[in-house]
């Protein structure tokens, strides 16, 4: 790898935003390596020399340490886990079962700070850890209500993203906790503002002007900084 190479790790990029991170790293020259949990068509169709695939459950210990084994030798500027899930999202806490509510709470908030903890290690001085959050997971700017379980969830992860800054101090970590706008996925629906592209090129503009910034700092796709 040329040393001006830059480096980057998406975690969750088998469809969606992590598969338009992708996309977008490698066209900025980026070498990249992206996640999947099973086999991804759209990940396989991105042929590039400079991106490597790899597989991980973010909820499973034993996946996330086989892969932290498997990139003994990796450094990386950005380590992005982009991964989430919206299970039952429009239903409000009551109607949904606690062990739903749990799984959610687990995949977006706990999964995600054990992750980055385990590959703090991996990556490079002067990089950024980055965990896709939403605005949604801002406690101050809740006056819509929805969206219960995801936007606790959220919220959880913004929480326990500060407390993790803080914890490595002294290590100067960067951590970006990134709104990507409403956006076109299959989670985000037909109806959402904006498309893939649009959203993944303003988080790769973001990322790459705020790169390595000590503390956490929470953002949307504009560069906005947003109320926690
Ligand atoms: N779309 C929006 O408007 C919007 C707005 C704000 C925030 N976000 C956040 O942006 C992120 C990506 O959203 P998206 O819209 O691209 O959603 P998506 O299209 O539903 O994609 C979700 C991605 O996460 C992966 N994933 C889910 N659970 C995982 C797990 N336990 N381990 C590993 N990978 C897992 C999925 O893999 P599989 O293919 O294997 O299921 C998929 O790659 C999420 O964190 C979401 O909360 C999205």
């Amino acid at each position: 790898m040329a040393p001006f190479e830059k480096n980057a790790f998406i975690v969750g990029a088998s469809r969606g935003l992590g598969l338009g991170l992708v996309e977008a790293f490698l066209k900025r020259g980026w070498r990249v390596t992206a996640t999947q949990r099973k086999p991804s068509p759209d990940l396989a169709r991105l042929k590039a020399d400079t991106l490597r695939v790899e597989t991980v459950e973010i909820d499973d210990d034993a996946s996330v340490a086989a892969l932290h084994t498997r990139l003994v030798s990796e450094r990386f500027d950005l380590i992005f886990v982009v991964a989430g899930v919206a299970t039952q999202a429009h239903d409000p806490l009551h109607a949904v079962p606690r062990a739903v509510a749990a799984q959610v709470y687990l995949t977006n908030a706990v999964s995600p700070i054990r992750f980055i903890e385990t590959f703090l290690d991996r990556l490079k001085p002067g990089g950024s850890l980055a965990l896709m959050s939403s605005i949604l997971g801002s406690v101050s700017l809740n006056e819509a209500g929805g969206w219960e379980t995801y936007r606790a969830s959220k919220a959880a992860l913004n929480t326990l993203a500060r407390s993790f800054e803080i914890r490595h101090r002294a290590e100067a970590v960067s951590v970006l906790v990134l709104h990507p706008g409403w956006v076109r996925t299959e989670m985000g629906g037909e109806e959402a503002d904006i498309d893939v592209a649009t959203s993944v090129m303003g988080l790769a503009d973001v990322i790459s002007t705020r790169l390595g910034e000590p503390g956490a700092h929470y953002i949307d796709y504009r560069g906005e900084t947003l109320p926690w």
